[in-house]
């Protein structure tokens, strides 16, 4: 499998609670490697912009609100199948859905405060790591 990169959000409901570290150690467990990590404030435009795919959803003023509510700590994770990897790491949007064991699962709250985000495929990867990291930014 070839080697991937991908954008992992650690979401305001986890640096909230100081859950971090335990997040992160979640994804070093699964062979993930942070190759990139900074936390920052959004604000709600820049919320807004990252998640303008789901602009028609009900949910959204209320997504980009949450987003923009507390600090977040985004991160580039390196390895073999990184976005699928990180997706089973992360568990279901859903945590009533999400199996043990699974980020979610352990420390997510509902499907708005649901601790992490991850790029679902290598188009939203690649745009999700530009958005926040430059090319310099990532050290692998
Ligand atoms: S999925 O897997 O993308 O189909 O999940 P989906 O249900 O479409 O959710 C997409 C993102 O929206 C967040 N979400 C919500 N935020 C706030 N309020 C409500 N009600 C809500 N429902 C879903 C969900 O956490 C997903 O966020 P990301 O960061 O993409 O995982």
């Amino acid at each position: 499998m070839a080697t991937e990169r991908t954008l992992s959000i650690i979401k305001p409901d986890a640096t909230k609670r100081n859950l971090t570290g335990k997040i992160v150690a979640k994804f070093e467990d699964a062979g993930l490697r942070v190759i990139a990590s900074k936390r920052i404030h959004l604000t709600a435009a820049q919320a807004g912009e990252f998640y303008a795919e789901h602009k028609e959803r009900g949910f959204y003023g209320e997504l980009v609100a949450y987003m923009a509510s507390e600090p977040v700590v985004v991160q580039v994770l390196e390895g073999e199948g990184a976005i699928a990897k990180n997706r089973e790491v992360m568990g279901a949007t859903d945590p009533a859905q999400a199996d043990a064991g699974t980020i979610r699962k352990e420390f997510a709250l509902s499907k708005a405060e649901n601790s992490v985000h991850g790029s679902d495929s290598p188009a939203s990867a690649a745009r999700e790591i530009a958005f926040f990291f430059s090319g310099l930014e990532l050290v692998g």
